[in-house]
């Protein structure tokens, strides 16, 4: 995305880091002029992520981020546009206490970090940026993807997880977070707690309030995208299926990996693609290559 602006003076690094200051380095503090520049940039990829997504709404936007402890990483790529950089996406990551439900069913309450919105800009998708900028935030908080929980995920981002992390099992929720197998039996019991089936001040509701939920009381009438609110409770593996199937990768690289594993089952070739590949990105991550 290019911006009538140098992108590289108000992002010195590729990927830059915003919380509630809008600050963006030592450069932009007490400079009202760039922080107004920041929230062009923020609010324009809000936009762009909501329309990607056929939100009514941004999810996230300068006054969003300014009022909540949400945190977006933000990522450049500073030789396009004649050398005044481009924004090539977010992804916007925060804490949300939440009520969920684990194998058995049971309520459990835990605050994981969670996946907010996440946009890479449509004629640069597929090129490996997401998972640059997911690695980056990954390495940053230094967490594992199947301890996080996932706001609604769209289609295209059900399948980016089943691709680079393996994340296909989900465990049925009743809100629209999304978590994985691996979640629950990764935690410490302090970071787990179950919770009684009654409180004092009455019901439990066991689903959090998100952005995406005021979003949706206003597209009721729409299904999710495709498929009935219900829909991330499901497991996802028809979905990794599917992105299998098509070999839409400009490489080809999953069609290419059934094909030479004809012998092996399809979940033990997808369980060693996924490895090799994390172990890959983790390996490019930790030397510092995009
Ligand atoms: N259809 C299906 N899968 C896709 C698509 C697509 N159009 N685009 C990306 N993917 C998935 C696939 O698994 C793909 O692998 P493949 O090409 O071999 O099938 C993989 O992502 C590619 O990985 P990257 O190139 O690293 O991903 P990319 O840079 O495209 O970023 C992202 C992924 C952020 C989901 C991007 O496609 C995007 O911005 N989509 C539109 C907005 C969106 O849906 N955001 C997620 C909202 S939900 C949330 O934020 C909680």
């Amino acid at each position: 995305m290019e911006f009538p602006f140098d992108i590289n003076q108000l992002f010195s690094e590729r990927v830059t880091i915003l919380d509630h200051t809008l600050v963006a380095g030592r450069k932009s503090a007490g400079r009202p002029d760039l922080q107004a520049l920041i929230t062009t940039v923020i609010d324009e990829i809000g936009r762009a992520s909501a329309k990607a997504q056929q939100l009514t709404a941004p999810i996230t936007s300068a006054s969003k981020l300014q009022s909540q402890r949400h945190q977006v990483y933000l990522l450049k790529d500073g030789e396009r546009n004649g050398g005044h950089g481009v924004v090539v996406g977010f992804l916007k990551v925060g804490c949300k206490k939440l009520f969920l439900l684990d194998r058995q069913g049971v309520h459990i309450e835990a605050e994981p970090l969670c996946v907010l919105d996440f946009y890479i800009a449509e004629n640069v998708q597929r090129h490996g940026y997401g998972l640059e900028l997911f690695d980056f935030m990954l390495q940053h908080k230094n967490l594992e993807p199947v301890l996080m929980a996932y706001d609604r995920p769209s289609i295209k981002f059900l399948s980016f997880l089943a691709k680079h992390y393996c994340l296909t099992q989900s465990v049925p929720q009743v809100n629209n977070f999304v978590v994985f197998e691996g979640f629950f039996p990764n935690r410490t019991a302090a970071q787990l707690r179950k919770v009684p089936l009654k409180k004092q001040d009455g019901e439990i509701k066991p689903y959090s309030l998100m952005e995406r939920e005021v979003i949706r009381q206003e597209q009721r009438a729409l299904p999710w995208p495709f498929a009935p609110p219900h829909t991330p409770q499901r497991s996802v593996s028809s979905q990794c299926s599917h992105s299998l199937s098509v070999g839409s990768s400009p490489s080809g690289a999953p069609l290419r990996a059934l094909r030479d594993n004809r012998d092996k089952s399809p979940q033990s070739t997808l369980a060693e693609r996924c490895r090799a590949r994390r172990t890959s990105s983790l390996n490019r991550a930790q030397q510092g290559f995009p």
